[in-house]
């Protein structure tokens, strides 16, 4: 008889976190590594340490930014973008938002932010890598223009043995 209250439940859970997410954005600092090293390793097979996301935030030109929830400064991030601009040729190095956190427009707001940072630096152009068959990132990339320069075929090899390409993307700013 009360078989539909986990559905309730659940239901219910799902659409307050979500209508909960007031994202503000700040810049990624070595304070947030760690938790960054954390959201990297649920998104890539081969993640990157907080110790690795450290040395390259430390390069030349490399910043980064991170999102999270308002009122809520000190908590783990939801998501983060890490870029790199040497001589006005930028790149992304990495980003991600958490599972629970995705298709809300967070991955937009990180990258739209690199983009205001790079326009007002007055770069030339933005490049990045991405899957073929990587479809959230795809869409969130050719909505913001970028387009496909370059492809490496069978660059990425999934845990099921297949092998797809890399498509690199390149955002021209006028
Ligand atoms: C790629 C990623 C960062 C996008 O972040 P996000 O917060 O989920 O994306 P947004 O909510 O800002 O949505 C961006 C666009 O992608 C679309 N989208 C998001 N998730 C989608 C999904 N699962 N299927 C299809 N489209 C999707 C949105 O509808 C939106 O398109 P629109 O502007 O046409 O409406 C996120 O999916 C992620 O962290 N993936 C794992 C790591 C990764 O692949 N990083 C990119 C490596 S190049």
């Amino acid at each position: 008889m009360y078989w539909f209250l986990p559905w309730v439940w659940t239901t219910t859970w799902l659409e307050s976190f979500l209508g909960h997410v007031q994202p503000v954005v700040d810049e990624l600092t070595d304070d947030d590594l760690d938790a960054a090293a954390e959201l990297h390793s649920e998104a890539f097979d081969q993640p990157w340490s907080g110790d690795e996301l450290g040395t390259l935030l430390a390069q030349r030109g490399s910043f980064g930014y991170v999102v999270r929830q308002l009122g809520q400064p000190h908590a783990a991030p939801l998501g983060f973008v890490l870029a790199r601009n040497v001589s006005g040729e930028a790149e992304i190095l990495t980003i991600t938002v958490s599972r629970r956190c995705r298709n809300l427009g967070l991955g937009r707001l990180l990258m739209d932010r690199v983009l205001e940072r790079l326009h007002t630096d007055r770069a030339n152009s933005l490049f990045l890598e991405v899957d073929e068959e990587n479809v959230a990132a795809l869409k969130l990339y050719k909505r913001l223009r970028f387009e496909e320069v370059g492809r490496r075929p069978a660059y990425y090899q999934h845990p099921d043995g297949r092998r797809t390409s890399a498509l690199t993307l390149k955002r021209t700013f006028k």
